[in-house]
């Protein structure tokens, strides 16, 4: 969604924003524009579209002189709320004397009545945002201090925000602030970037620090002093980012999303590494701040997240049943908090997000905290907010994922999650000798991974029957039904195909309805608890003329019969057999994408990270 990025420091601000704005880009955005100071006034570019519109714009307008004397802006990539993506709307705002300029991420839900308030003391707004309403609160609270009138205006606003504020008559500092939407410093050497993720400051510095909710900064060259909104100092430690800027680079691969997919093996094993107990046959997952007692305690897991999160969830359901016999159960983290969730503190809430940044998982982690129960997280970035608000929780460890796509992030949840079923198990199932087995196939997932992968020729080849498909059904049972819905999920994201995930019987309630001549089905048809009912449901599809794309197990010679096309999938564990198998319909997703000609990385509509409910 929405990226800020600020700088203040010796270097050419414009080319430092504009190359911040790069490194957000992967986020989903609609317009771009930022703002500098020059010769005590604030000048603005904006454009709608990509962030080289916006460079190509920058640089038409601005001179060269203009770019190297100006050392320190504010800049913005817009993901449409308030107003479509034109250039009136896209940030920087400036406030009503034009004196003050803001960044916005977030939602001001009670922008309407501010509006109405400052036109009633004369105000004129331009654009339909709620950022524009804050730019003006801010010039209107301010007497003189811009920090002062930052917190002023904070006071009175309800939502969420992490911004970036700029004044011409204070041109040596940035004021930053958040609620509910990410601020991290770099602290560099002579230099502060502020971003609304860290991607943006790898460039910089690895020194990070993290702002707290209702966090604001006054930001220098040399300084970052943070205080609450009263004006209370408060102390943030520097953290180090532990990734360098390769990390986010393509490295020779046409896009993030094969890079990604590539970087499974390494992803899983660093998820893996150093977490599995050969000895007791268990997992150490410290993380999780949990006694033994505790965890046999337990009543039940509670299970949340969004899209490809909430699929992990729904492998961990099958995972915390089938392994730890608790009962598990996987709520959409957009319902949780608007239903009345029976949680209690026997409760394990588990909150998955790759970013950490999701609003309605973070409001799902407030809830269940509120309710009293055991609440932890399951995040990729580090430092994120549900990863600090729950406090207690597992690392993916996957490194950055920047395809709005998400792969690596989706296989190390569930090993993760494999992982926490075993801890569990071991405290109220398993025998030790259960436990090792299960540890040495979790074990092998990065290699049975990397087997997968290593039929990206043919899986590529396969893809050229599907890519001209206008719809796509995804069927499985037990633990490759999460699977089939993920796939699913992947095709119709990156490839704009209509693609729907259903569990295999559930096929013939209804949707068996759309199968005719042609209309593929991907079948996961893996040796799993249910397969031999799993062939009855293709037959079934076959019957209306569908095209079957199976996932078959290595060896399953008379399985691979029944197909038109075949992947083979490594034998293992059928929990564990999720991850190879996801990993294959994700490079068959790529590939239709890739044939398809869509923009794969930065799929229409879409955002990284949804950081407004
Ligand atoms: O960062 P999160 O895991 O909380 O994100 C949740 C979803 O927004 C995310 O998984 C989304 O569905 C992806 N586009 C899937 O590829």
């Amino acid at each position: 969604m929405c990226g800020i990025v600020g700088y203040i420091g010796k270097s050419d601000a414009p080319t430092v924003l504009i190359n911040g704005l790069r490194r957000l880009e992967y986020r989903g955005y609609d317009s771009a524009g930022l703002a500098i100071i020059d010769d005590e006034r604030i000048i603005i570019s904006k454009s709608a579209g990509k962030v080289s519109s916006l460079n190509e714009r920058a640089r038409t307008d601005w001179s060269p002189d203009l770019f190297s004397r100006s050392t320190l802006g504010i800049a913005h990539t817009r993901w449409a709320t308030h107003g479509p993506p034109t250039e009136v709307n896209a940030h920087p705002h400036l406030d009503r004397t034009g004196e003050v300029a803001l960044v916005h991420n977030g939602i001001i839900e009670n922008y309407r009545s501010l509006r109405a308030r400052l036109e009633g003391k004369g105000h004129h707004f331009y654009s339909e945002t709620d950022t524009e309403v804050l730019a003006h609160l801010i010039g209107d609270c301010d007497k003189g201090d811009l920090f002062q009138a930052v917190c002023d205006a904070l006071h009175q606003v309800e939502g969420t925000f992490g911004i970036a504020v700029l004044s011409s008559r204070e041109p040596e500092k940035i004021i930053t602030a958040r609620r509910g939407s990410p601020i991290v410093i770099g602290v560099g050497d002579g230099e502060t970037i502020i971003a609304s993720d860290a991607a943006a400051i790898l460039a910089h510095t690895q020194r990070v620090i993290y702002l707290d909710d209702d966090d604001i900064a006054i930001v220098t060259a040399d300084s970052v002093d943070i205080r609450d909104l009263h004006n209370i100092p408060v102390t943030r430690e520097i953290a180090e980012l532990g990734f360098d800027a390769a990390a986010a680079e393509k490295c020779g691969h046409e896009h993030f999303m094969l890079k990604e997919i590539h970087e499974q093996p390494e992803a899983l094993a660093n998820a893996i590494r150093g977490r599995l107990d050969f000895n007791l046959g268990s997992s150490v997952l410290a993380g999780m701040g949990t006694s033994p007692r505790e965890l046999a305690d337990l009543g039940r897991v509670v299970l949340v997240g969004c899209g490809t999160s909430l699929h992990a969830g729904l492998v961990g359901e099958y995972a915390f049943e089938d392994l730890a016999d608790i009962h598990a159960e996987v709520q959409q983290a957009a319902e949780f908090r608007y239903r009345n969730p029976i949680i209690g503190n026997r409760d394990l809430v588990v909150a998955i997000s790759q970013s950490g940044e999701t609003a309605d998982t973070l409001a799902a982690v407030r809830e269940a905290n509120q309710k009293g129960a055991f609440v932890m997280s399951l995040c990729n970035v580090v430092g994120s907010t549900i990863a600090r608000e729950t406090g207690r929780g597992v690392y993916l460890h996957a490194g950055p994922e920047i395809s709005v796509a998400s792969t690596k992030a989706f296989t190390c949840q569930v090993a993760v999650l494999l992982m926490m079923a075993l801890k569990l198990g071991r405290g109220r199932r398993f025998s030790r000798e259960d436990g090792i087995r299960l540890a040495r196939e979790i074990e092998m997932i990065p290699a049975l991974v990397a087997k997968v992968i290593q039929q990206n020729d043919h899986i590529a080849e396969i893809a050229g029957t599907y890519a001209k498909c206008e719809h796509a059904f995804f069927i499985g049972r037990g633990p490759m039904y999460p699977v089939a819905m993920e796939g699913a999920l992947k095709l119709k994201e990156i490839s704009y195909i209509h693609a729907e995930g259903f569990h295999a019987s559930e096929l013939k309630h209804g949707p068996i309805a759309l199968l005719e001549k042609g209309t593929p089905v991907i079948a996961i048809a893996c040796d799993v608890p249910g397969k031999d009912k799993m062939l009855g449901n293709i037959e079934e599809c076959r019957a209306r003329g569908a095209h079957i794309l199976g996932l078959v197990s290595e060896g399953d010679h008379e399985t691979a019969e029944c197909m038109d096309d075949f992947i083979t999938i490594p034998r293992c564990h059928p929990l564990v057999a999720t991850i190879p198998a996801v990993v294959a319909l994700q490079l068959f997703s790529y590939h239709v994408a890739r044939l398809r000609g869509c923009e794969i990385d930065q799929p229409r509509n879409l955002a990284k990270s949804v950081t407004v409910e």
